[in-house]
């Protein structure tokens, strides 16, 4: 079982995590990039599918390239390595969660060694060139990549508290959450 002590460590790194948008110059070492790979790799996914592929992308040309085009990730050409998530998509639904949990792996792995990491989007055009560019099939997603770099910020801190609901449902149900969206009317604010 794991220690109290390891624990409340474990809980820290995972509660600050952040995005990291600003990097130093400095490359990544190949052994760090294949242990988040390995981890990205033992991800889980819906009926174990493990529908991804990763296309690493270290030649910063190609990193300036693809972050140009249309999406939010233009501030990331500052990494010193890009991973592109391909996803087959072929079962939308799941695949868009798959897509997410292997992303934050990504980025907690690549914590576990300092190095700071951000999601960006390719939107419209943008999956199609990023498609063409990597020369990946015309029928897969390229939607996220992540790129990788050891950290220039300190992000910010700041995030609500989670807020507990009441008197919406039976007892043995607890609604807890934030949202940015309009709260549901039975939210309140409590303590655990
Ligand atoms: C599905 C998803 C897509 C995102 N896309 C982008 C993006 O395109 N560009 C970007 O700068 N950040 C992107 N982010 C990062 C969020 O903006 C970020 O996680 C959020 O602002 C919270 O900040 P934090 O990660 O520092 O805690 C994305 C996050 C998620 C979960």
């Amino acid at each position: 079982m794991t220690d109290l002590r390891d624990a409340n460590a474990i809980v820290s790194f995972l509660r600050e995590l952040r995005s990291v948008r600003r990097f130093r110059p400095g490359a990544i070492p190949r052994r760090v990039v294949e242990d988040i790979l390995e981890v990205a790799r033992w991800s889980g996914s819906a009926m174990n599918l493990q529908p991804w592929e990763f296309v690493v992308v270290w030649d910063r040309r190609t990193l300036e390239d693809l972050f140009r085009l249309e999406g939010y990730a233009g501030h990331r050409a500052g990494g010193a390595v890009g991973i592109v998530l391909v996803m087959a998509w072929e079962r939308i639904e799941q695949e868009t969660f798959d897509e997410g949990r292997v992303s934050e792996r990504i980025s907690l792995a690549a914590a576990a060694h300092g190095v700071g990491s951000s999601v960006g989007w390719f939107t419209k055009g943008g999956r199609d060139t990023a498609k063409k560019t990597l020369s990946v099939p015309p029928e897969r997603l390229v939607r996220t990549a992540i790129s990788l770099g050891y950290p220039e910020e300190t992000p910010p801190p700041g995030r609500p508290t989670l807020q507990q609901g009441r008197n919406h449902s039976p007892a043995w149900s607890t609604r807890i959450g934030t949202t940015k969206a309009r709260p549901t009317a039975e939210v309140r604010s409590r303590p655990l």
